[in-house]
């Protein structure tokens, strides 16, 4: 038996350096296991049969003929599908009817799921699935998304619909300068490398699932609802997952694998198509915006009005909360913000990176770019002027608001000071140049987290938390602040994650995975360290500390909590052919405790990277006749690649918050935030075109 006696020890400083992927290997030599892989006996495949018409009714499934073609095992629908509960309230509120398929004969929206078709191999399924014929009864439909929709009303979402103080109009009217500008963008994808994939079995009388989620314990409780199991009859793992960005949470694979898995008692997976995923996995809404802002000659805001208007599905509503974003940057005398929606026979949007600051920075910070013209104040200074010394609507003090540092730091870097703010004046041979700036903000929340830390016998020490590495590098940043709280070396330290039995713990969304998990994680690791402080000889199976922090999170001062930064954009544009390159980036940001610079830069990166797509490539259009989209892939949905994407920087500075153990905030989503706006304001300041709707193409451009 080896036993190990612990000992002083004054390890300290992982976080904060750099460390490659613990399980980087693993993913770039094919080791690693994603959900659509993982091997099992005796397993089914199953392929969902979307709906072709946009609205109306199923009148009948001719399951007939497909159950006689080879490998076919079943075809589950409306009208032999397994009932579900779905009168719940999940984790994150009110669960997306979509995902409860087979339920009902309507179909509200292109895309929606019929059937099933299970089959021995995923080629037999698929065949089997394009041959089903599906009777349909058709209905006129609606979705036309458009900015004076008579239909549309105020929706609270996530935050309350509407704020407002003091008279707006009267301030407008009182301003020595005006902005009232229309913004839109249209319907984007989250388009993540790894497609939904869900393997569903029962094992023992206990329901397991392999799947690709942002959070296992979040997952494996609404299936439990909907299924009318109990949670500890349910197991979902998911230990590699391919990117998420707000779109994996439950869906229709993991729902119908689970029928198909019961029904046929065998193992059952489901894995979307991209195509598939235009329809089943939620997206960004279009938005349209309007803000109005007034000022004083020397920029200070008097009146600032952020209204924003987004699709959702008749079958549920979701609120792209774009108007938000004004509440924490800018006060005003007169301060107005609304979000609206409007219901359409369209696929239910979703949470996707940045909801609501993403599209609400590019109006609000274009809009401030446009003020900073009229009143000739220089952007940054126009941004200086209008500091809060509290939120804005809130009237809480600031945890910590270092967005001024961004500023000063930014501008030294970009060589801000040189600029001439006068627009068209720079050229490159057929290009003019120009550069733009916005500001960012995102929230730095928390969310309940339970963790377990072992003291094993051999000297090293586990960590099991139910967190989700989408991607992001979670597991090692998490080895990171297990080691610190544990005054070890990292290569001491082993985190699993990606398993509901570990317990509750925090989605990866929200920009608040990481800070969530390390808060549980250094609460646990911190208590061991005690236990083990006077030479405790550990036993075979280790001594184990699990960490709660509902109740640390509860005790927290109220305080608007926000990471912040300043991007900087260079772009040319070709004005004979439209084309908008942009030649260079910087962001600067203050995002709290940066736990690993390597992979937090990457995640910076990355939104910034998603930033210029957004400016300039991602557009899903649809056909109102047909109610579908034009060309749902990658073919026809375009994302930034390589050669649109130039020198682009992130950099951050300190910016520790004081409230949280390790000084975590979240970098997961401001990236993007402010990304769009500060290169549309570069293309003003290249062409002296304001360029209000996104993304901004070349026939837009021309
Ligand atoms: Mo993020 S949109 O909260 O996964």
């Amino acid at each position: 038996m080896t036993t190990a006696t612990t000992g002083r020890t004054t390890v300290r400083g992982a976080v904060g350096t750099a460390h490659t992927r613990i399980e980087g290997r693993d993913k770039v030599t094919g080791a690693a296991r994603y959900a659509g892989e993982v091997p099992f006996a005796d397993l089914a495949h199953g392929w969902l049969v979307l709906s072709t018409v946009t609205r109306g009714r199923v009148r009948s499934v001719e399951t007939g003929p497909v159950l006689d073609m080879p490998g076919v095992l079943t075809v589950l629908h409306h009208g032999n599908a397994p009932r579900l509960t779905t009168d719940y309230v999940g984790m994150l509120g009110l669960p997306d009817p979509t995902a409860a398929v087979f339920q009902h004969d309507r179909v509200p929206h292109s895309g929606w799921p019929v059937a099933l078709v299970v089959a021995e191999t995923p080629e037999q399924a698929r065949e089997a699935a394009e041959a089903l014929v599906v009777i349909y009864e058709r209905e006129p439909h609606d979705t036309a998304f458009v900015a004076t929709h008579p239909d549309a009303y105020a929706a609270d979402g996530f935050m309350p619909a509407v704020t407002e103080k003091g008279d707006l109009e009267a301030e407008l009217a009182a301003s020595a300068h005006v902005v009232d500008a229309e913004y839109t963008t249209p319907e984007e994808h989250h388009a993540m490398m790894e497609p939904h994939a869900a393997t569903a079995r029962w094992d023992g009388g206990r329901l397991e699932v392999i799947d690709s989620n942002q959070g296992a314990t979040w997952v494996r409780g609404e299936l439990a609802k909907l299924f009318s199991l109990d949670e500890s009859a349910v197991r979902v793992r998911s230990e590699h997952v391919g990117g998420g960005f707000g779109s994996k949470g439950v869906r229709a694979h993991q729902v119908s694998a689970v029928m198909a898995a019961t029904t046929l008692q065998r193992p059952v997976r489901v894995v979307l198509t991209r195509r598939q995923m235009f329809s089943l996995t939620g997206y960004r809404s279009p938005t349209s915006q309007r803000v109005r802002l007034g000022a004083d000659a020397d920029g200070r805001l008097r009146a600032l009005e952020h209204r924003s208007l987004n699709q959702t599905s008749t079958v549920y509503e979701f609120v792209e909360p774009s108007a938000g974003v004004a509440r924490v940057m800018y006060d005003a005398d007169a301060h107005r913000t609304a979000n609206h929606v409007v219901r359409l026979d369209v696929p239910s949007p979703t949470w996707m990176r940045a909801p609501g600051e993403a599209p609400g920075s590019f109006a609000l910070e274009a809009a401030l770019d446009e003020l900073a013209e009229r009143c000739g104040v220089d952007p940054i200074e126009l941004r200086l002027r209008n500091e809060p010394e509290a939120g804005p609507v809130s009237g809480l003090p600031f945890g910590s608001r270092n967005l001024a540092a961004c500023f000063r730091e930014g501008a030294r870097r970009f060589g801000w000071a040189d600029r001439d703010p006068r627009p068209g004046l720079r050229r490159d041979g057929r290009w003019l140049l120009g550069t733009g700036t916005a500001a960012a903000s995102f929230g730095a929340g928390a969310g309940p987290s339970t963790a377990l830390v072992t003291a094993e016998a051999d000297g090293g020490f586990t960590v099991r938390i139910a967190a989700a590495d989408i991607g992001t590098g979670a597991r090692t940043a998490l080895t990171l602040v297990a080691a610190d709280a544990l005054e070890v070396t990292p290569e001491r330290v082993r985190v699993r994650i990606g398993d509901s039995d570990f317990g509750p713990a925090m989605i990866a969304g929200g920009s608040m995975g990481t800070r969530s998990w390390a808060w549980a994680v250094t609460a646990a690791a911190r208590e061991l360290r005690e236990r083990l402080a006077l030479g405790t000889s550990i036993p075979p199976e280790g001594i184990t500390v699990r960490s709660d922090t509902t109740e640390a999170l509860g005790a927290l001062t109220q305080k608007e909590r926000h990471a912040y930064g300043a991007q900087f954009a260079e772009v040319a544009v070709d004005t004979a052919t439209g084309e908008v390159r942009v030649r260079r980036m910087l962001g600067i940001f203050a995002a709290g405790k940066i736990v690993n610079p390597l992979t937090a830069r990457s995640q910076l990166v990355g939104g910034m990277t998603w930033g210029i797509s957004m400016a300039l490539h991602e557009e899903a259009v649809r056909d109102r006749n047909t109610g579908g989209h034009y060309g749902p892939d990658l073919a026809g949905y375009h994302v930034a690649t390589h050669a649109d994407v130039p020198r682009v920087e992130a950099d951050w500075v300190d910016d520790p918050d004081p409230d949280d153990p390790v000084g975590i905030k979240g970098v997961g989503e401001i990236g993007i935030v402010g990304a769009a706006a500060a290169i549309a304001n570069a293309v003003w300041h290249a062409t002296g075109a304001r360029h209000r709707s996104l993304p901004i193409r070349p026939d837009r451009v021309l």
